[in-house]
Parts: C-alpha cells; sequence; structure tokens
C-alpha cells in the first residue's frame, strides 16, 4: 500500500493520520493549538478520537493562562514538540533563550503541508524517496512571544515500518535568540511496561546487547565525544518484557548523526513516557539571528509486533534503499584484503607487492593499504596531515602499486585519517593552530594525534587539496575514512565566545560537507567508513560510506556478539568483516580457520592477514571459501537476514539468510565454548515457504513448515571451542521431486 497522510476532523480536532499497509502514526491539534500525540504502532483504519486524554484536575499542574476549568493541563498531556516553562514540567524537546533572558516557549499550532517524496536535509545526511514511495507531513508551530517558528517535518515511506522526523527551528523576531536544545524528535506514550533496549560497549567491544527495566525518574543514554562512539550507539529500542526475535513489541530509534547524541527517556509521576534524540545539548548553544533557521538531524523511527528481527529488516530496508546514496549500494561487494594486522607499520614496496600477488592467487577482489603509506609514518606518532607518498618505504609510489593490482585483476584501495594531525608533521609545523585547541590549555592526546578543526572551510580545503592529489594521480578503487581519536578541548577559533557552543555540531557539518564533496568527486571509490574500528558506525557515516568497518576486535568468537549487536539496526553488507591473523592481537586466542571465514562470510568479507603466514590446508580453505562466498554472497549482501540464536544468551549463536523468492538460504551456526557431554540445540528456521520443499546441503528434503516448526539438529558433540556449521537451503525443483 502506497504511503498515506490523511487529515480529518474528529471533534472539531484536526488529525493527520500518516499510514500504509504496516503502521499508523496519528497526531492532532487540541485546545490551545496543543499539537498533541495519540499514536504509533500497527495499522488502524481511521482514528475516530477513542483515545481522548482524560480531562482531569491534577494538582500541580498548571492551567493555561485564559483556562475557565482546572481539567486541562500540558503537565501531562501527550505532545508532539513539548517546551518549558508554561505548565509542562517534563523534559522540553526544545529551549530556546531569548534576547530578555527568558527561556520560556510554548509552541502553538499553525498550518501544515503535505508533500510527495522526501527531501534530503541541507547540510546533512537523510533519508530521500521519490514521490511514488513516501509522503511528507510539514507542521508548523508558533511561538507568539520569541517569534520563533518550530516546522516538524515527519515522513511516512510505502511498505515500511518506520516514520522519520526531524525539526527545523526559525527566528522571526527581530533580536537574536539562542537555542539551546532541540531535539530531532519527542515522543509521548501512555503508561506502559516496555523495557528499555540499547548498544553500549567500548573500544573494540561495540554494540552489546542490554536490556533493562524503566524506572522512574530521566535515563540518558549519550555521547560527549564529537563522535556517536563506541561506547553509545545513538539507537534504543522500547520493548515488552520477553521480547525475542520473533515475537513481541518493539519501538526502535535510531540518530542519523555520527557526532555527541543524547536519548532521553523519561517515566513521569503518571507512568507515561517520554522519549527524545537528536544531538547532545551538553555544551552545545545554536545563535540564530533574526531570519536563520537550524535543522536538526532526522531519526528513524521503527514499530515491530513480531519482535527484533523484523524491526532490524525494517532498518536495513530504508538504509539500503533510502538512506545509502553511494552507487556502490546494491553492487556486490569485493573480498577485500587488508596489510593492517600482517604489517602494521612495519612494511616496504617488495612486501607489499607480495601480498598483492599471493593475495590475488587466493581468489581476493581488492588489495587495501592501510596505515603508515605516507609522510614519514613509521609509528602512529607522525605524519598525519602530510598526504604524499612516504618514497622511503615506496620508492615508486602508489601508482606503481596500483597498476600492479590492477594487472592481477584486483581493485587498489587506500587508507586515510582526514580528520587527524600529528605534531610530527609539515602541516602542524606550518599550522599549529588548525589542531583544535583551547586557547591557554594544554592540548590533550589521543594516541599521540591531535584532531583538524574540521568545522573551518580552510582546512577542509588544505586536506581535501592533498587528497585529491593523490586520487587525481594514482588509479585509487576504494577508501578506508578512518578517524582514532575523540576531541577535546573543543574551541573553533572563527567562533565568538558566545558561539563557542555550536563547535562540536560545527565539526560534525564540516566532516559531512567534506564527505559530500569528496564522495561526489569521486562516485567510483567505494568507501568505507572506520574509526579505530566501529566507533563512528552510525546512519549518518553511512549516508556516505556504504560500508564500514565494524570493529578493531577481529577475534572471531567476539565478533559473533559484535556483529549481532550491530544487526539489530544495520545490514551485514554495511559490516566490513575479516578473517584475521592468529594469535588474535586482541584477545591472543586462536581460533581455527573454517570459525574465522564462517564469521567473516556472513557479513561484508575480507582478510586481515599475511597470507604468507597460511599453511597449505589453510590456504586451501581460503580458496575455497572466496568462491564459495563470490557464489553466495548475492544472498548473503541482498537477502533477509534472521538471527535465530543470540550469543548475548546462549553458548551458541545462528543466524540466516534468505533470497527475496524464498528459493534458496543460508544457515550459519556457531558453538562457542565447549562443552563435554553438550546440551544439544534444536535450530528452528525462519522465513522460507512452510509449503517448499527445500534440500539441505544437497542431502536431506524437508519441508520449509519442518524446518521451521521442528527443527534440527545442526551438530553433535564438538571437539573443540569454537565450532561452525553451514547449510545451504535450496528448493527442490519440481523436476528433481
Ligand atoms: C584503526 C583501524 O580501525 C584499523 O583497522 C587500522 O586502520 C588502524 N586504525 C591504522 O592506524
Amino acid at each position: 500500500m502506497p504511503a498515506q497522510i490523511k487529515v480529518s476532523k474528529v471533534n472539531h480536532n484536526l488529525i493527520f493520520h500518516l499510514t500504509n499497509s504496516n503502521i499508523s502514526y496519528i497526531l492532532g491539534v487540541e485546545e490551545h493549538d496543543v499539537l498533541t500525540h495519540y499514536y504509533f504502532g500497527k495499522r488502524v483504519n481511521d482514528y475516530s478520537g477513542v483515545l481522548s486524554y482524560p480531562r482531569l484536575d491534577r494538582s500541580f499542574s498548571p492551567n493555561f493562562a485564559d483556562a475557565t476549568d482546572r481539567n486541562y493541563s500540558i503537565d501531562t498531556f501527550p505532545q508532539e514538540y513539548p517546551s518549558f516553562g508554561a505548565g509542562d514540567f517534563r523534559e522540553p524537546a526544545v529551549v530556546v533563550d531569548q534576547a530578555n533572558g527568558s527561556s520560556i516557549t510554548q509552541f502553538a499550532y499553525q498550518d501544515y503541508q503535505i508533500t510527495d517524496g522526501k527531501q534530503t536535509l541541507a547540510g546533512l545526511p537523510s533519508t530521500f524517496a521519490d514521490s511514488a514511495d513516501a509522503k511528507t507531513l510539514s507542521i508548523r508551530l508558533y511561538d507568539h512571544v520569541a517569534k520563533i517558528t518550530v516546522k516538524l517535518n515527519y515522513t511516512i515511506f510505502a511498505d515500511s515500518t518506520i516514520i522519520t522526523r526531524s525539526t527545523k527551528i526559525e527566528n522571526n523576531g527581530e533580536q537574536p535568540v539562542v537555542i539551546r536544545r532541540a531535539t530531532s524528535m519527542n515522543l509521548d506514550i501512555p503508561r506502559n511496561n516496555y523495557q528499555l533496549l540499547q548498544l553500549p560497549g567500548r573500544y573494540a567491544e561495540e554494540r552489546q546487547l542490554f536490556i533493562e527495566d524503566i524506572n522512574p525518574g530521566i535515563k540518558v543514554l549519550d555521547s560527549k565525544r564529537s563522535a556517536s562512539s563506541h561506547m553509545q550507539s545513538p539507537f534504543f529500542a522500547l520493548v515488552t518484557p520477553g521480547i525475542n526475535e520473533q515475537s513481541g513489541t518493539a519501538y526502535g530509534f535510531s540518530l542519523i548523526y555520527s557526532g555527541s547524541h543524547k536519548s532521553m527517556i523519561q517515566k513521569d509521576p503518571y507512568e507515561q513516557l517520554r522519549i527524545q534524540m537528536g544531538i547532545n545539548d551538553f555544551n552545545f548553544n545554536w545563535q540564530l539571528a533574526k531570519k536563520q533557521s537550524f535543522q536538526t538531524p532526522e531519526v528513524m523511527m521503527n514499530y515491530s509486533d513480531h519482535g527484533l528481527n523484523a524491526l532490524s529488516q525494517s532498518f536495513h530496508q530504508l538504509i539500503q534503499h533510502h538512506l545509502i546514496r553511494s552507487k556502490f549500494v546494491d553492487k556486490p561487494r569485493p573480498i577485500l584484503i587488508n596489510n593492517w594486522e600482517a604489517t602494521y607499520f612495519d612494511f616496504d614496496e617488495e612486501k607489499i607487492q607480495r601480498i598483492i600477488k599471493k593475495s590475488a592467487e587466493l581468489g581476493v577482489e581488492l588489495f587495501v593499504l592501510d596505515d603508515g603509506w605516507f609522510g614519514h609514518r613509521n609509528d602512529d606518532k607522525s605524519s598525519l596531515g602530510d598526504w604524499y607518498v612516504n618514497k622511503q618505504k615506496l620508492p615508486n609510489g602508489l601508482s606503481s602499486l596500483a597498476n600492479l593490482t590492477h594487472k592481477l585483476n584486483m581493485k587498489f584501495g587506500l587508507w586515510f585519517e582526514p580528520e587527524m594531525i600529528s605534531a610530527d608533521s609539515d602541516l602542524y609545523r606550518e599550522h599549529p593552530d588548525w589542531a583544535i585547541q583551547t586557547p591557554n590549555r594544554p592540548m590533550s592526546l589521543g594516541r599521540d594525534q591531535y584532531v583538524l578543526d574540521f568545522g573551518r572551510k580552510e582546512i577542509r580545503d588544505n586536506i581535501f587539496k592533498q587528497m585529491c592529489a593523490i586520487l587525481d594521480h594514482a588509479d585509487i578503487d576504494y577508501i578506508k575514512w578512518d578517524m582514532n581519536r575523540n576531541i577535546t578541548e573543543l574551541y573553533n577559533r572563527n567562533l565568538p565566545a558566545a558561539q563557542q557552543g555550536e563547535a562540536a555540531h560545527r565539526y560534525i557539518l564540516g566532516v559531512y560537507d567534506f564527505m559530500d564533496k569528496l564522495t561526489t568527486r569521486y562516485p567510483n571509490i567505494l568507501f568505507e567508513g572506520c574509526s579505530g574500528g566501529g566507533g563512528r558506525f552510525d546512519a549518518g557515516m553511512l549516508y556516505y560510506t556504504p560500508q564500514i568497518w565494524t570493529s578493531d576486535n577481529t577475534d572471531a568468537a567476539e565478533r559473533v556478539r559484535i556483529q549481532y549487536g550491530t544487526s539489530l539496526v544495520f545490514p551485514p553488507v554495511a559490516m566490513g568483516a575479516h578473517v584475521s591473523k592468529v594469535t588474535n592481537p586482541n584477545t591472543g586466542r586462536t581460533i581455527d580457520i573454517n570459525f574465522r571465514s564462517m564469521v567473516a562470510s556472513s557479513a561484508n568479507m575480507g582478510y586481515e592477514l599475511d597470507p604468507f603466514t597460511l599453511t597449505d590446508e589453510q590456504i586451501k580453505v581460503v580458496e575455497t571459501e572466496n568462491q564459495w562466498y563470490k557464489d553466495n554472497r548475492d544472498l548473503i549482501q541482498f537477502g533477509q537476514l534472521y538471527r535465530l540464536i543470540s550469543p548475548f544468551k546462549n553458548n551458541q549463536a545462528a543466524w540466516m539468510f534468505v533470497n527475496d523468492n524464498q528459493s534458496e538460504a543460508i544457515v550459519m551456526f556457531f558453538n562457542l565454548m565447549n562443552q563435554p557431554s553438550y546440551p544439544l540445540t534444536v535450530l528452528k528456521l525462519q522465513g522460507l515457504d512452510p509449503d517448499t520443499k527445500y534440500q539441505i546441503n544437497g542431502r536431506q528434503i524437508a519441508y520449509g513448515s519442518e524446518l521451521m516448526n521442528l527443527g534440527f539438529y545442526p551438530m553433535g558433540q564438538p571437539t573443540h571451542d569454537f565450532t561452525s556449521a553451514r547449510f545451504e537451503i535450496k528448493k527442490v525443483s519440481s523436476h528433481a521431486e
């Protein structure tokens, strides 16, 4: 069913109903022009006014100035974009300081507009859609005293369970105002028993799934790092207790933003929930001169009444079809080999040439030259900002390596860390003030490097020019964009004192501006995002880079959890996953090549090892696995993901990929630690056609209904830790039957 926005009047109130075949989002205008929230969830035919909020006199809940009774108070009322100071004591969605020192606002409904499709937001990554695929509702609210307009944008997509929201604030007065908080969305939800699901983590342990009760008061999930961060993914969900992959209700919220973010979950005194998501308002302010406006990032708001897996599939679809704008979005991704864990900084031309040649023999399709090819960088203490070839290491330059790689029918990729500067660099010696720093304060180090202020155009222009000189000269097919520290002593030298609260957001806007220019100028380069692994794995980055290095933790057992958690929001094709060397540098663990391969081949597969360290037997596995991945990557990269067993609750994990017409599936099962007298696990599949007969690994034949309801035993007694099994499920052709 196409997306629809119905406008009607119920009991004199204007009602907006955004709907498609799956969901409904209903809002309206009540007395005093309060924009009221009614519903977000499973599709309903229409709204007839059944969920009218009871009018009752609550002590200590104020009434409007001209109220004739005490039964109407915004203190407890469900609103779409509440503010503070005129009756609602809960968390406001917006706070604006005005010329007279007041920060009180109360926004009243003005008018609306409905448009076909979905425009992208100026300067920010955001979803997009043609006129046939979506409808957008824009509602204007106005504060008559402060003379500020708030424009709320809602987009509903055909056949999706996701609504996107963002907010624009405009100063219509004569005096400048200062925004101190502008959330992208606010949702007020009636009393309920939802729990909070989040994806906290840390370096090399990103996006670990965590569920907790929601108690009275305020819970904040945030990042103050000027990056979305390893520590707190800009995502959370409200879920019914006992939620699992296939059943239970879930509301998922993912912010399309890569900087400091904040999600707020408030359980009010009446056990109603208020939730908000957006730019972190900590150390944030934004000055709006007369007629100026401020656009918040966008939030994807997702609903599922079929558990977490359906929620994820919906995110994956929207991200693939309406967010990632790279032309590579629907192209099979090459198997890459990255030299980082093979050599670190210790390489020369000959070593790299040998790795390239050997990788070509193994069936690898893209070679990526990682950190250490530029300036005089032999460790992580120098040369960031000097983007010219280190001729001592690579006397014949990048072109010679790129040409060799191309001759062997492989693509050539290169690592950059554009946002950074080393104290030991020509760039720093020339422009020490380009590193972010607060006057008179010592500059904290992070990995022995500083951050360039990408909020300043002159700095971006310099790095852009340097990168273009490399890219225009050598034939580069892929770029890994890394970012290896967070910002301290944040201060933008181009801004006056009163506007320093803009520095963090201006930095991210600068990064986006840079990425926009770079990806537009080089549409044929495949970009991979990275931030010390998955420190900036967010929907904002995916708009520009269709894949992201999921984690520096390449231990396959750890990766099962990291990839499982990441897949809650992001599709497997977006997740870089490499077979890495053993002993693993992160954990000191040795896991056999079959298990390592199976974990990597369940996402966007690559290698991170020196191929010369492989035994003959391992080489055979690598060759076979590469061919297998090439034959099956369409299904893995573009099929539907079904998570079957969670490694967050079990000593096992399992997931599967199903193609569009349900004729093929690939199932992967992982047993982590071995146990003597192993308790047998039954694996029940998902997403197959119940009435179709399937053959498993070319042997046993069973109906889809059997595989999904009876299931099967994927493994007998394992012989060691970290064992895996893969099942290829194929529809039996009528001929074979
Ligand atoms: C961090 C990345 O995550 C690694 O893959 C590698 O590129 C290093 N940086 C290089 O410095």
